[in-house]
């Protein structure tokens, strides 16, 4: 609700308050109302019109009523009238009196509608103004103090709204830049500044033009002497409390974003002078924001603290295991790399890549339970010790399920040698059956060990290698999947060729004899 349409209500208030004192009625015989200035329209008594005039509000101006003209004009008191009564015979009275900070006129009329109605003499009118106008006044008064209320009501709802807004908007949100960029926008807001800027440990600053939704770099942080802003920035880091300064045309906010590792990085928002200056409700409100901003944002440098923790210590055991074998050394490594590709070229959704990278990191880990002797055997493998290779999906699947948060890589470490044909193991699943986790770590399993080196052959070109695959696409590989990687390579080698020789040296040492 704006402070307007409050004052409006008020008013309304105001005058329903004086209408209720009047007692309505074909047998009223005493009315109050105001007749007043521009902040309030004149509003006779209501028994006046309809007794006196027809009802009509407009009749005061064309056919006249000589008090209540008086009374408008603030010139009516009483005893103005000939023995207190109207030229229609009806008792009158007037009273100034204050409304809203604006002068107002109450007047009251007494008349007897039939005879035998008790009278009310001039004097009692005059102490029944006097007690309309003290009530009337306080109400008034009342109204006022709550209209402070109100506004001040209002502004903690909009801030609490705006701090509602952002959890909401930031709880989707992960990258530390982009909370930062949007707690700088929700600032700006909450205190209506035009310009905001986030200065870092480093004294780097980073500033930002704020209109509405939008928030755009700026060239300059707000134009506070380059001193008084070190000594604010200074301030700030060494209290960690909100402050508030002003400088030429700029009134200015700023307050402390404690980071994780304890460092101060210190947000400023400004605005032009000429609107009012920060209150304390501001700094509250910022305050507030600025502590669970730094809560957050600790929250996901310590979230992706701990998920490159993992991530590495998954990795030197991903290659640990891969050591076994010296022939397919970074296997794996570069299993998670193209299955990643190949499901963001699929077109799954941005939150299952990561998945489907550790699917692809973890998916020959069960090879650690697999005799070196029969995993790094130089020649042809027997169907007994085939048998025992065979077992390396399960195995891995056993060793990770325990393990509650990598439930989500389980699919790919069981499955990625089912073959759509049905002729793949560990448990002959055919075409759609298989996850398609599953389906794009047997391609890039495929292809990486096609084009390794190995004991008994040299690596496949990487066309030779996709010829393969193609050739047994819809029997041994997944059709999509394999269209998906072919496309997912060309354009990895195309765009990052250093990269991919880096990643692939066998590509480049191939012999092309199957
Ligand atoms: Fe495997």
């Amino acid at each position: 609700m704006s402070a307007a349409n409050s004052m409006a209500t008020d008013e309304s208030l105001l005058h329903d308050l004086v209408g209720g004192l009047s007692l309505p009625g074909p047998d009223a015989t005493v009315s109050v109302g105001i007749v007043g200035s521009r902040a309030h329209p004149p509003q006779p008594p209501a028994h006046c019109l309809r007794a006196c005039l027809g009802g009509d509000p407009n009749a005061i101006a064309t056919h006249g009523c000589a008090f209540l003209k008086a009374a408008a004009a603030g010139t009516a008191a009483a005893g103005s009238l000939p023995e207190g009564r109207c030229e229609k015979g009806y008792r009158a009275a007037a009273q100034q009196t204050v409304l809203g900070g604006g002068a107002a006129i109450l007047c009251t009329l007494e008349g007897a509608q039939h005879a035998g109605m008790p009278q009310l003499g001039g004097a009692d009118l005059i102490r029944h103004l006097d007690a309309v106008s003290r009530l009337v006044q306080g109400v008034d008064r009342i109204l006022a103090e709550n209209a402070g209320f109100a506004d001040e009501v209002l502004q903690n709802y909009e801030q609490l709204n705006l701090i509602f807004d952002l959890t909401q908007q930031i709880a989707q949100v992960t990258d530390v830049v982009e909370i930062e960029r949007i707690l700088i926008q929700r600032v700006a807001r909450l205190v209506e500044a035009e310009r905001a800027c986030i200065v870092t440990p480093a004294d780097e600053y980073h500033a930002y033009e704020v209109a509405g939704e939008s928030i755009s770099c700026a060239a300059e942080p707000p134009q506070l002497p380059v001193a008084q802003l070190r000594e604010l920035v200074d301030g700030i880091r060494h209290t960690r409390q909100v402050q508030v300064s002003a400088a030429g045309n700029w009134q200015v906010i700023a307050g402390p974003l404690v980071r994780l590792d304890d460092s101060v990085h210190v947000i400023i928002a400004a605005r032009q002078s000429g609107a009012h200056a920060f209150t304390a409700g501001d700094m509250m409100a910022l305050e507030s924001v600025l502590a669970f901003g730094g809560q957050i944002i600790s929250n996901s440098e310590l979230h992706e603290r701990l998920r490159r923790m993992s991530m590495e210590v998954t990795r030197a055991l991903v290659a640990a295991i891969d050591k076994k074998d010296h022939y397919t050394s970074g296997h794996s490594e570069r299993g998670g790399f193209l299955a990643r590709l190949t499901a963001q070229e699929m077109g799954l959704p941005v939150s299952e890549l990561q998945n489907i990278e550790w699917a692809g990191l973890l998916h020959d880990v069960g090879k650690i339970g697999i005799p070196e002797d029969i995993l790094c055997k130089p020649g042809k493998l027997t169907n007994e010790e085939f048998d025992v290779i065979k077992q390396h999906p399960r195995m891995g699947y056993e060793i990770l399920q325990p393990i509650g948060s990598f439930q989500m890589v389980l699919d790919g470490v069981l499955y990625h040698h089912e073959y759509p044909d049905g002729s793949g193991y560990p448990e002959g699943l055919v075409g759609d059956e298989i996850p398609v986790v599953a389906r794009i770590i047997h391609v890039v399993d495929t292809f990486d060990a096609l084009t390794s080196t190995r004991s008994y052959r040299k690596a496949f070109s990487i066309e030779k290698a996709c010829d393969i695959i193609r050739e047994d696409k819809g029997t041994r590989i997944d059709a999509e999947a394999a269209e998906a990687f072919f496309r997912a390579l060309e354009t990895y080698m195309t765009t990052e060729p250093e990269d991919f020789t880096a990643r692939f040296p066998c590509a480049s040492e191939h012999s092309d004899d199957r």
